[in-house]
């Protein structure tokens, strides 16, 4: 039986308190999985940025990435490591193309999803570029923004094509606010989307691998009360909404990923789910915190433990024969979720998780009441809010991480 060491990096951005507590976990797990073949412990690092050559430099057997989609270095390092060194990575880094939320929708619409009609409309102003006059001159018609308007019917939102965290989002409710929202555009590429208005249920699912977390949403309350505490989905909702997301997840090549539906008149309308690597800040999750690092630890230690094969290109083609297959959406889509859970090895990973993570439930339960969790927190705090608010904040994230204690962790 061999002795052998899995290394996990962590490769980080402004990052505070998941690393920390990501790290202290593994550390109390003191994790030696015996597959009957290997005795195979844990080494957790955080991933440095320097100068590399092209050549095999087998370093970590994974890596958690919070960085390339918008870090160029250590995207094309991941990449390197992918086609050099064998590596698993979450997430696909090939898949950044497909984090622009216009093919996350027509790819999905394409499968069936009931995602609000969309437009993409040409920007108001460009970056000037010696094509540039050419091109728009011969080829640019001119387009008549209240058409648009009255295909979609108002109110709609107008969002940035490759969008994030709300920035260039604004709801419109007539012909003169889209014109004005579109003057303000500049350089930006929008989508126009029809509004899925009023809704019944808003839910963002996070989706580490095969686990889904639920969890709703007011987009009206302030940052640290958006993720709230609520439950009210039944089982049917739970049901649609975890096929959803291991659908889009497994489809686009996403380990790690949230979700955005709204729920008008019993349909689930998925509106946001391109978000790859999203928020994982204690700030924002707060009771949903502890589980967002256990489902990281579980997934992550599973990938590294079974050296999973990362799968470089994304391979859509068996989601549209299975469109092609089906009539209804209802069986389209367990058509789609077998094939997620076949790429997540949601069976496997289960079992895995039964006889060497059986522990991790308790560990992270008694961790979240720690005095080392507690710090993990204030330096988040201390870095999002100023002085005078950080006992306060601190508190109150605490409190409900105890709260998921008394609800969640104990009874797990
Ligand atoms: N089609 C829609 N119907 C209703 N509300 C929407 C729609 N699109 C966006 N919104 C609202 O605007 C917010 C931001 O839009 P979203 O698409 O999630 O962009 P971002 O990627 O910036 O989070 C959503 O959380 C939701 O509250
Ligand atoms: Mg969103």
């Amino acid at each position: 039986m061999a002795k052998l060491t899995r290394k996990i990096g962590l490769s980080l951005a402004a990052d505070i308190c998941w690393p920390i507590c990501y790290e202290a976990i593994m550390d109390r797990l003191k994790l030696n999985v015996d597959t009957g073949r290997d005795q195979i412990d844990f080494q957790v690092e955080r991933v440095t940025i320097e100068p590399f050559p092209i050549k095999p430099m087998p370093k970590y057997d994974l890596v958690i990435d919070r960085l390339t989609h918008w870090y160029h270095v250590s995207r094309e390092w991941i990449k390197k490591a992918i086609i050099m060194d064998d590596i698993y990575v979450f997430n696909n880094p090939w898949s950044i193309q497909s984090m622009e939320k216009h093919t996350s929708y027509s790819a999905m619409t394409q499968l069936g999803f009931p995602v609000p009609e969309t437009w993409m409309i040409p920007p108001k102003e460009y970056e000037p570029s010696p094509d540039l006059e050419p091109t728009l001159t011969r080829y640019a018609r001119m387009f008549n923004l209240p058409d648009i308007g009255k295909a979609l019917g108002y109110p709609l939102y107008m969002k940035p094509y490759s969008g994030g965290g709300w920035v260039g989002v604004t709801r419109i409710e007539n012909d003169d606010d889209f014109q004005k929202a579109y003057d303000e555009s500049g350089k930006r590429v929008m989508n126009a989307q029809a509004s899925v208005e009023p809704y019944d249920k808003f839910v963002r699912c996070v989706g580490l691998g095969p686990q889904v977390r639920f969890v709703t949403y007011d987009p009206s309350a302030p940052l640290h009360n958006r993720y709230t505490m609520e439950d009210d989905l039944s089982e049917a909702d739970r049901e649609i909404l975890r096929d959803m997301t291991l659908v889009i997840n497994a489809f686009f090549g996403w380990d790690f990923n949230s979700c955005e539906s709204l729920e008008r008149d019993g349909i689930w309308h998925p509106i946001d789910f391109a978000n790859p690597c999203p928020d994982s800040q204690v700030t924002s999750l707060h009771y949903h915190f502890p589980w967002l690092i256990s489902a990281n630890i579980r997934w992550s230690v599973y990938c590294a433990a079974t050296k999973k094969k990362m799968r470089p290109n994304l391979d859509w083609k068996p989601f549209f024969a299975v469109h092609k297959k089906y009539d209804t959406f209802h069986e389209r889509l367990a058509g789609y979720v077998e094939i997620a859970h076949k790429r997540f090895e949601t069976e496997k990973f289960e079992a895995f998780c039964e006889k060497h993570l059986s522990h991790l439930d308790e560990v992270t339960h008694e961790f979240f009441g720690s005095e080392d969790a507690r710090k993990a927190v204030k330096a988040k705090v201390e870095a999002m809010y100023p002085e005078h608010e950080v006992d306060e904040f601190t508190d109150l994230f605490w409190e409900r991480i105890q709260k998921w204690r008394s609800e969640e962790g104990a009874a797990r």
